[in-house]
């Protein structure tokens, strides 16, 4: 049966709302339908022109056809919080520096001499020894094609040279840990797409997290990511703390105070 055939069956949905039980899902105008995310909720912060050029920063040498407005939009927001505190940033799993971009440029980093922002990526993608069987199943070795470009390293020390307080750490996590020299730590930013080397970095952050201190996990939700999730969840349960599931994908949580 050719493709035409098929769509000239008489397929008809017809969803009625509200629904017998009262429920109107989601229903068009939609504001935001990009991600994994579809809403109509307001997102004027797209159109403010502060968000739009810490966008193009972040998104500036990475992929065009990537649009991750709301997950940098909540990045923002934790950052900004962040650095109300004493402490440093740091990003495990760095790329093209899409979220640390934007917020070295949002917040003005060059402000801050003393606050450094650690980047962390092997610049090389996933090491193929750290994705798990379960993981390999739940096709995370199939991301690495985006991550292995032997340009990247070079082009994300040139983005990031405007900031001399951003440190950018090439190698595998969990061995590059130890180049983070802070005592203090504010903000962390974790994406590195599989358990080991997350959780590894999760341990490590952990003493090193002031009081009210932020961690945003950027796969927590992700379906392809559920193996991530459990660690963390798990991680959590070991110390005390909960973690804010966001309709991003992303995942939230807090040092207690
Ligand atoms: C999804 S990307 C990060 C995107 C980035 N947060 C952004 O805002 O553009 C995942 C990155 O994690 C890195 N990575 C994965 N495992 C790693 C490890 N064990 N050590 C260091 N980097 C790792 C990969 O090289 C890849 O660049």
């Amino acid at each position: 049966m050719s493709d035409q055939q098929i769509l000239q069956l008489p397929l008809k949905v017809e969803v009625k709302f509200p629904l017998a039980d009262g429920r109107t899902l989601v229903q068009g105008p939609l504001t935001y339908n990009s991600d994994g995310l579809a809403t109509r909720h307001n997102c004027d912060f797209i159109k403010d022109p502060a968000f739009a050029a810490a966008y193009r920063v972040g998104a500036s040498g990475g992929r065009a056809d990537l649009h991750i407005e709301w997950r940098v939009h909540v990045a923002l927001w934790v950052a900004g919080q962040a650095a109300q505190l004493e402490g440093d940033f740091v990003e495990c799993g760095v790329n093209t520096g899409i979220l640390s971009g934007a917020i070295m440029s949002a917040l003005d980093f060059s402000k801050w001499p003393d606050r450094k922002f650690y980047l962390l990526d092997t610049f090389a993608g996933i090491p193929e020894e750290q994705i798990t069987a379960a993981e390999r199943t739940a096709g995370v070795s199939g991301m690495n094609r985006k991550y292995q470009d032997s340009d990247l390293y070079a082009a994300v020390q040139q983005k990031f040279a405007p900031w001399p307080s951003a440190v950018v750490v090439r190698g595998r996590v969990p061995d590059t840990l130890s180049a983070i020299k802070s005592t203090r730590v504010s903000y962390a930013s974790i994406d590195m797409n599989v358990v080991e080397p997350e959780i590894a970095a999760g341990e490590f952050l952990w003493p090193l997290l002031v009081p009210g201190g932020f961690v945003l996990l950027d796969d927590y939700g992700w379906a392809a990511h559920v193996n991530q999730k459990h660690a963390w969840d798990e991680f959590a349960r070991r110390h005390g703390i909960s973690i804010l599931a966001l309709p991003t994908g992303q995942g939230l949580w807090m040092k207690p105070r």
